[in-house]
């Protein structure tokens, strides 16, 4: 039986913060479903600004070489991209937006996501004023790259003594409950389409 991969990226400084906890639960989940998983932080990585270079454009692939290298090939291989990051000024991180711009090789080759790769987006920030666009953001990312979003979940980050245990099973669950999202999400793209 073919084993069904994943990929997390955690646009956040820290390893142990809040979108880190929520990844980790989503990923229990997962794992106990029989998926494999690779788990990045981004604040532990060398990943380089895009430089604009346009070599992508012609050989499809990035020119430079940094910790971006194990992604491609983990990205290429997955079939589910899950994505998260803590709200910054209503937004994703500068470090997820480095990443996704150094995904720019995969925009002109979106036949590297033909067979149909799925998106879990996740956001986390502080005080819920629910003016955040990190979702729509890491959609649009999504969307440009061809990859079918099937499922998100936003959370604000745990103080003190907060009891979130309700939360956190929420995120377990998307990642044990995985499968049925993506049968889910294919069968309504079928019939939108026909
Ligand atoms: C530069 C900066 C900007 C932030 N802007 C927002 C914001 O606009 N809205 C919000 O709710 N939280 C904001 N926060 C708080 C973070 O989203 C929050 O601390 C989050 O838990 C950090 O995630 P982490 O624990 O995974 O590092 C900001 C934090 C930083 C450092």
């Amino acid at each position: 039986m073919i084993k069904i991969k994943a990929v997390c990226i955690i646009g956040s400084q820290r390893n142990n913060g809040n979108t880190a906890l929520v990844v980790d639960k989503i990923i229990e989940g997962m794992e106990k479903a029989g998926i494999a998983v690779n788990r990045y932080v981004l604040g532990y990585l060398n990943i380089n600004y895009c430089e604009d270079c346009n070599y992508c454009q012609s050989m499809k692939r990035c020119k430079q070489y940094d910790d971006m290298n194990a992604i491609y090939e983990d990205i290429d291989e997955s079939d589910i991209i899950l994505v998260a990051s803590p709200t910054y000024l209503g937004d994703i991180t500068g470090h997820l937006k480095v990443f996704f711009d150094r995904c720019r090789p995969y925009l002109n080759d979106k036949i590297a996501m033909r067979g149909g790769k799925c998106g879990i987006s996740v956001a986390i920030e502080s005080n819920n004023l629910k003016n955040s666009h990190a979702i729509d953001t890491i959609e649009y990312f999504y969307k440009q790259l061809g990859i079918m979003p099937i499922e998100k979940f936003t959370m604000k980050s745990i103080h003190l003594d907060d009891n979130r245990q309700e939360e956190l099973e929420r995120a377990y669950e998307i990642g044990y409950n995985v499968k049925e999202a993506i049968n889910k999400s294919l069968l309504t793209s079928r019939i939108v389409e026909a």
